[in-house]
């Protein structure tokens, strides 16, 4: 899902909280950048002001609650993680692109809200040893150190050696010797050994599965924070290391940038045409399927609004949600993404479309996309439609010995994992 951005999403997900920016533009250096360098009194006078400004504002929202969060923010200049870009662009709330791979965003600076939230649900105390997977720009590894403290310690890792060397230039440059933040350059996918147990692992990169290393090097009892994939979207879920299980404590729609390296997901992108792009399970092998439904006229259903909490929902009991992106816009950067289901029935391949907005889908080919939904629609009502921050989710690794899934629970299983995804009820 890299194609996946804020307004696509936001169609569909209230609020999205996202490191990618809204509508795929990459952000432009502006005059008056912020650089690399110290800023002059000046600047630093103003960067403090529009900080307290980003930190007022996320506490209105309701996003920022938490008093040693609020603290660290306040303290990191989040300017100097972000040359290029102007103190304005920088401590507005959204995400900015640093870094493009094939038109496709692969390092981002993420949005204040997400960070806050996620830094909340990792529950840092002064004095543990954390590890984050994505130091991207060292931003978040700056604020993990402010949440350690001088007596705890930060190990970022980073895939890309370049931006690894950058963002340990960076926290040196504003204070923060290699003892409390340190970035090295490697796959995260394998976590960091020398440096286990940790107290706290987050993952500031969006994963399908969940690294049985990061599960080993996590201290028992300790928090792992990660953008997990779910089928439709990614969704920040706080797990705690309990009883060789993992525990959901709370939850949050996302959407992150991939993982790559040796963890990244396979096959997951297809483009479909000039504009067209295709993402999510199975995405290779469904595009010559989709496109010749889309070639096929379509029928539309009455709905209403779907929610998010749906969407996931049925993707969860399907397993085939898909995203179908188009581009428009300035350079046809600018991508609306669709969630889709996709299934094949007795009458041949079916599909149907929740297009933005209009409270009507699209059903393409046979009926059994459209009878599947209308099926989950009314169990999903029948449970109390709960939304995705009342599920609990318990993941235990292959090799563990597993009951039955709990009554209504879902189960999904990943290379090495077996998710059980209750509802809440
Ligand atoms: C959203 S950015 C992280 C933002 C960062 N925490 C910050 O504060 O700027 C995701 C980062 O994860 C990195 N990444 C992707 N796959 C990785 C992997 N397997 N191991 C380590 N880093 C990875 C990307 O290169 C990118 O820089």
């Amino acid at each position: 899902m890299s194609l996946q951005d804020s307004e696509g999403i936001g169609e569909q997900t209230p609020a999205p909280l996202t490191d990618e920016p809204g509508g795929w533009v990459a952000g432009t250096p502006a005059a008056g950048a912020a650089g690399d360098g110290p800023a002059d009194g000046a600047d630093e006078a103003e960067a403090a002001r529009l900080r307290e400004q980003m930190v007022a504002r996320l506490k209105a929202s309701g996003a920022l609650s938490d008093a040693a969060v609020e603290r660290a923010l306040l303290a990191v200049p989040r300017h100097r993680f972000l040359p290029g870009h102007s103190l304005v662009e920088a401590y507005d709330n959204v995400a900015i692109t640093t870094s493009w791979e094939r038109g496709a965003a692969v390092s981002s600076v993420s949005q204040p809200e997400i960070i806050a939230v996620m830094l909340q649900q990792l529950r840092v105390q002064p004095g543990m040893r954390v590890l984050e997977v994505g130091a991207g720009s060292g931003y978040n590894a700056a604020l993990l150190a402010e949440l350690v403290g001088p007596a705890g310690s930060v190990i970022s890792l980073e895939i890309d050696a370049t931006l690894a060397a950058e963002a340990m230039a960076r926290l040196s440059a504003v204070g923060y010797p290699p003892e409390r933040a340190q970035v090295i350059a490697g796959d995260g996918w394998r976590g960091w050994p020398d440096g286990a147990p940790f107290d706290r692992i987050e993952l500031t990169v969006g994963a399908m599965d969940l690294s049985p290393a990061w599960f080993a090097q996590l201290a028992e009892d300790g928090l792992l924070v990660a953008p997990l994939w779910l089928g439709a979207t990614d969704v920040s879920v706080a797990l705690r290391k309990r009883a060789g299980a993992l525990v959901s404590e709370s939850w949050t729609l996302c959407g992150f940038v991939r993982l790559r390296g040796e963890g990244a997901e396979q096959a997951t992108v297809a483009r479909l045409s000039d504009e067209l792009t295709l993402t999510g399970p199975h995405a290779a092998a469904l595009a010559e399927p989709i496109s010749a439904l889309l070639g096929t006229r379509a029928r539309r259903l009455w709905w209403g609004q779907h929610s998010p909490s749906f969407i996931q929902y049925l993707a969860l009991a399907s397993g085939r949600v898909l995203s179908l992106w188009q581009a428009n816009g300035r350079r046809g950067r600018r991508m609306r993404g669709r969630f889709l289901l996709y299934l094949e029935g007795e009458d041949g391949p079916s599909m149907v479309i929740f297009p933005h907005r209009a409270p009507a889908l699209l059903a393409f080919g046979g009926m059994a996309a459209e009878r599947f939904t209308r099926e989950q629609s009314e169990a999903y009502r029948q449970r109390g439609a709960p939304p995705v921050e009342r599920w609990g989710l318990i993941a235990r690794p292959h090799a563990a010995p597993l009951a039955p899934p709990a009554p209504g629970a879902a189960r999904m299983t990943t290379p090495h994992w077996v998710y059980d995804i209750s509802l809440g009820e």
